[in-house]
Order: C-alpha cells, then structure tokens, then sequence
C-alpha cells in the first residue's frame, strides 16, 4: 500500500532482505556470506563455495566430504531422462534443452517437490546439483554426435563433468588439472550475485509456492537471455565478428558509440558495477594464465585486451562507467578449454545453481516473504465504449 512509484528494471527497489551476497558496486567489492571472492577463488572449491552459499557456513571436512558424496552419489541420470534428452532435436540450444531438463525433474523426482516439508527440500537441492552437470554433458554430447557418458563416481565434481562432456580428459596431463582447476575458479566466481535478473526470476516464481525445479528452470531461461548469461556466448561472437573484419577494433567502437546502430559493446556494462568487475579480473588473471601454455598466441584474447584498454581510455565508456563485467574474459577461456560458444551459458548456469537454490530457500524461511506482484502505472486508453457514440 502507500505510493506507487514507477521503477523500470527495479533499479531502486529493494524486494527482499538477504544474507547471501555483499556487493559494492561503486567500490567493486563482492563477497559471498562475508567472505570476499578474491580468497575463495584462491583457497576454495566450487563444492565448498557452493554448501557456503546454500548453507551460510563453510562446511567442516566431514560436512564437505558428505556432500560431495551425496553429489556423486545422485549424478546419474534414470533411463527415462536420458531417453527423453536423446529425443529432444539435437541442434537447438542447449539453454533451450537445460531449462526443460531442469522443470521435467519435477515429474521424475515428484516425491520432492513440496516447498512445504524442509526434507523434500534438501532432497531437491542434492539432486539439482548432483545432476545439472549429467544432464549438461549429456546435451552437450548430443549436439556433437557423440554418445553421452555415465558418471564416474570416483572422480571429482567438476574433473567428471569435464570428463563426461570431452570424454578423453585423463587427468593426469598438467593442461588438464589447469582446465579442472580452472573450471573449478570459474563455476566459485559465478556461484552467486544477489538479485540479478535470473535469480530475481527464481525467486518470484518460488514466491507463489511453485516447486525449487519449476522456479530454477525459469531462472535458466533468465539466464539465456543476451542481456544476462548470454553476454558470454555474444562477447566470443562479437570478437570473431571483429577479427573476420580484419580486427579493426576502433571502428566497431565507433559503430557502439552511434546510438542508432543499437550495437553494444557485450561484456561491458553493469546495472550494479560502476567500476571493474571483481570477478572480471580474477577471470582475465586466469586466462592470460591459460592461454600461455598455448602453442599459438590467442587472437581473440589479443582482440579483447585491445578493446578493453581502447575502451577504458574513451570517455564514452568512462563518463558512462562502462567496465569489463563477468562474461568479458571467461568466453576465451571456455573456447581454449574446447566448448562451443552455445555451451557457454550452460555454465553459467552449473555455477549460479547454488546461487538460484539460496535464494530460494532463504525466500522460503523468510516470514517477511510474500508473493512478488509489482505494481504498474496505467497509461492506456480512459473507459470507451464497445457501442461507439
Ligand atoms: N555498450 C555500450 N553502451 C552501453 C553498454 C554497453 N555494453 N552498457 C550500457 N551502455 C550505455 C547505455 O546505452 C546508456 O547510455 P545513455 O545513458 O547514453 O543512454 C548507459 O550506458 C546506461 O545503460 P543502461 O542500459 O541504462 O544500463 P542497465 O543497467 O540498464 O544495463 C547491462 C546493464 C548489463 C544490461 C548493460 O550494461 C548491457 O547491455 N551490457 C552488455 C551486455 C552484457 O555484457 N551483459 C552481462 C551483464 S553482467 C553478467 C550477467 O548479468 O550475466
């Protein structure tokens, strides 16, 4: 009740109390539960980030080395759900494919569902993290033509995801353990970012009572969009676009300055940051790292620092507080790794699974919580007539 205020995109407007995740965006300073992201990136495990993020507390060794046996424990998929993976078409997104996945769980778990009864709930919550990564191979393996793999509930959380999607990884190679490590780095540094446009999604879907499933599959298709998530997928496609054009960087910067091209420069930009992207660069950090073992120098990474420093010297992106964000640098790093760029949302979204599933638990113990339903301010027709005059 009170006055209703117009607020496009809910730039202003508080909808929750949450103790999950601290930002400063003028100061560029990210924390999850208090702890800041540049330590957890450094000392910590995605599995560990994620009972964090879920939990409130960083798990002892038996609480983490119980979790991640529940996680392996629960990896594989039933035959039902495999089948109905192998019958989706094998070329269309992979986004497209996760979120239906991820709502048809709902019908395969259905004793689970309830957002009533607590226990449903954790059962929900292992069984989402246990097999988003299963369900993700398994997709990704379709789309190639290559027949999804089982998991191996010897290996490690993301080192069997990496083995499930590319089959070969043995582990032992040192590029190997730096592509695990590095995945590892990449799904913390996304784990979480308050209440950005999917989890915001997740959580009024969950406001109605609707399943933990239901509610994260919406988060999914949030994150698909260009905007969100798929600023990754559209940064990788915008350096090839500007490498086929012979590189020429100042000229695509031009074309994004003229408002009527309605071009962005994707991977820079943030409705929160208005100074580098913490996350932005522990991932370039990481990518120099990686793309130094290469044989060959990488030119789209060449391509990004270059735009990144022309851009951070144009007053157009300064006066406007432009910085690199999140997805700038980490669709070189999937590429080196050997995703195609319509995986990269994908993980996105194995990293901000334990974000989603937070947020929405936290909804749902906070007697404050009530079902999200936004005002509007009415700028249609005044009452007219069907009869006419
Ligand atoms: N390139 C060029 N101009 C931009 C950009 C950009 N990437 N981002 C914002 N602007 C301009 C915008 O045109 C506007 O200019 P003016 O004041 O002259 O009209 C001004 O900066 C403010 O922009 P806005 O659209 O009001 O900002 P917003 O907070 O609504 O949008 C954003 C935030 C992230 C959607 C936007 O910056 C953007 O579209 N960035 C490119 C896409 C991207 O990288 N998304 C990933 C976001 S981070 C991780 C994630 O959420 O997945």
């Amino acid at each position: 009740t009170g006055k209703v205020t117009l607020d496009p995109g809910f730039a202003n407007t508080a909808a929750c109390q949450s103790k999950i995740t601290y930002i400063d965006g003028e100061a560029g300073i990210l924390r999850y539960r208090g702890y800041p992201i540049e330590e957890l990136a450094a000392h910590s495990s995605f599995l560990e980030v994620s009972y964090l993020v879920i939990h409130g507390e960083l798990p002892d060794s038996g609480q983490l080395k119980e979790f991640s046996e529940q996680l392996r424990a629960n990896a594989a998929l039933p035959a039902e759900m495999r089948a109905m993976l192998d019958a989706f078409p094998r070329d269309a997104h992979p986004m497209t494919l996760l979120a239906s996945a991820v709502n048809t769980m709902a019908a395969f778990y259905a004793d689970t569902v309830d957002p009533k009864d607590s226990e449903q709930v954790d059962r929900a919550t292992i069984l989402l993290l246990a097999k988003l990564p299963t369900i993700a191979a398994h997709i990704y393996r379709n789309s190639v033509g290559q027949p999804p793999l089982e998991p191996d509930d010897s290996l490690g959380y993301v080192e069997d995801f990496l083995r499930m999607t590319f089959g070969g990884l043995s582990g032992e190679s040192e590029l190997d353990a730096l592509f695990v490590r590095a995945m590892d780095l990449l799904l913390i540094l996304h784990a979480d970012h308050e209440q950005n446009c999917s989890t915001a999604t997740v959580r009024v879907v969950g406001s109605s009572q609707a399943s933990l499933y239901g509610s994260v599959s919406a988060g999914v298709n949030a994150l698909f969009g260009p905007l969100h998530g798929g600023a990754n997928q559209a940064v990788l496609e915008m350096l090839e676009e500007i490498r086929d054009l012979g590189g020429d960087v100042d000229s695509y910067l031009a074309k994004v300055k003229d408002k009527e091209s309605k071009t962005r420069l994707m991977g820079f930009g943030h409705r929160v940051y208005k100074n580098y992207d913490p996350r932005s660069k522990e991932i370039k950090g990481l990518a120099a790292q990686i793309l130094d073992r290469q044989a060959e120098p990488d030119e789209l990474f060449e391509l990004a620092l270059r735009l990144e420093a022309k851009a951070l010297a144009d007053p157009y992106f300064t006066d406007r507080k432009l910085y690199p964000n999140v997805d700038f640098y980490s669709g070189v790093i999937y590429r080196a790794m050997g995703f195609p760029t319509s995986m990269f949302t994908v993980l996105f979204a194995l990293g901000r699974l334990p974000g989603w599933i937070a947020h929405w638990r936290e909804q749902r113990l906070d007697p404050a919580a009530r079902i999200a339903r936004p005002r509007q301010l009415y700028t249609g027709h005044a009452k007219r007539s069907y009869s006419g005059s």
